[in-house]
């Protein structure tokens, strides 16, 4: 029978809830596929337990697999043995960096029986396509004259035109598969050097898809039109921090940050790819059972999708579908909800 090995990584906080559910959606949905499951104890807990952040045994391990399936990794932000991103950049940056993520996917559909916080959502059903191994993530940067008067803290974007140019193709790609429009945000108006890179490899390769549209916003302005009028948005292409930040007002007004999807996408298959939601281990809701786990549950389509079980995924959504659908309003727990979409998975 065929095989689909998959690395989990549960994580921190909510991600463990959220994963499981996730997991058993998969493991109902594929058929004539047996999953292999291989479980990976990082995250913030793990080191503070052992040290281990990620050693390159563990990556070269991970690296094995079809596909990394996460939950999400960070402790509390005010624990002093974590300060410095020391588990967000030593660990999920550095897979998404080791594996060459520089596509992080990330779409927003409004379900018509979720409540948007928009008073007039009209239809919202884009994409962002974040750039994901360059910009200010990159880590290039330093302190000089610390804790001095005349203390310089620099964080420097980097922008390669190799690296742009991949991520733009894969975006104009995108929109050819959906309504042909493609949005560049950033801010060229003051980030002058890449903002003028960026515009112009966007100009270059929409020669090359002539029944596609472009336009170009800043992304101050972007944030006003996701909540004024997101019907106008279909493919959103921006750098890593810019879509960082659009993606999780992207989900807020999508109906929620427990429904926001993710995919880190290795698009050659050289190295897994990796899904995940775009939100956080929530120390807030941590361990009381209330995380919605769909957004995991729409990282593993995605997850299904992008590695050759495109059925499996669309049978995911429908049972995602058919529970919003269900939805009374009424509070549920996360293994409730996970509950919902097995049962409809195996009916
Ligand atoms: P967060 O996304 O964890 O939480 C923001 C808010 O959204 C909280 O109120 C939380 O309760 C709520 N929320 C998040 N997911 C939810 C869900 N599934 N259901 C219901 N409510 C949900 O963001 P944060 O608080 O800024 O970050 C917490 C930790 O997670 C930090 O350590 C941060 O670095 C880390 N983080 C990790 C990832 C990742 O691993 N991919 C992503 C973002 C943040
Ligand atoms: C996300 C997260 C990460 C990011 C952090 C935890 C490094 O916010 O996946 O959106 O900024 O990419
Ligand atoms: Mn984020």
């Amino acid at each position: 029978m065929e095989q689909l090995r998959l690395a989990v990584i549960a994580g921190d906080g909510i991600g463990p809830e959220v994963t499981l559910q996730a997991r058993r959606a998969m493991r109902a949905a594929l058929s004539d596929v047996e999953l292999v499951e291989t479980e990976y104890e990082l995250g913030a807990a793990h080191y503070l337990e052992t040290g281990e952040i990620v050693s390159d045994e563990t990556l070269a391990s991970l690296a094995q697999h079809d596909a990394i399936l996460l939950g999400a990794v960070g402790g509390d932000p005010a624990d002093p043995r974590l300060a410095g991103g020391i588990i967000e950049r030593g660990l999920l940056l550095r897979l998404r960096f080791a594996f060459d993520h520089h596509v992080n996917l990330r779409p927003t559909k409004l379900h018509p029986k979720v409540a948007s916080p928009l008073r007039e959502p009209g239809e919202i059903d884009f994409v962002v396509v974040r750039e994901g191994t360059e910009g200010p993530y990159v880590g290039n940067g330093g302190a000089l004259r610390k804790g001095t008067a005349h203390e310089v803290a620099n964080e420097t974007s980097v922008n390669t035109a190799f690296g742009v140019e991949r991520v733009v193709r894969f975006a104009f790609e995108l929109a050819e598969q959906r309504r042909k429009h493609v949005t560049l945000v950033h801010k060229k108006n003051v980030l002058v050097h890449a903002g003028e890179l960026w515009q112009r490899i966007v100009d270059s390769v929409a020669a090359e898809h002539p029944g596609v549209s472009v336009d170009y916003l800043h992304v101050d302005a972007a944030t006003i039109f996701l909540v004024d009028r997101p019907s106008r948005f279909d493919v959103i292409v921006t750098d890593n921090l810019f879509g960082d930040i659009l993606t999780d007002l992207a989900g807020a007004v999508g109906g929620g940050i427990g429904l926001a999807a993710s995919g880190n996408l290795n698009p050659a298959g050289d190295f897994p790819s990796m899904f995940e939601p775009v939100h956080g281990s929530a120390p807030d809701i941590a361990g009381r059972g209330i995380a919605d786990p769909t957004a995991a549950i729409l990282s593993a389509a995605l997850l299904l999708e992008h590695s050759g079980h495109p059925e499996a995924g669309k049978r995911i959504r429908d049972a995602v579908d058919a529970d919003i659908d269900a939805r009374d309003g009424a509070n549920r727990t996360t293994s409730q909800i996970g509950d919902a979409i097995v049962a409809s998975l195996t009916a």
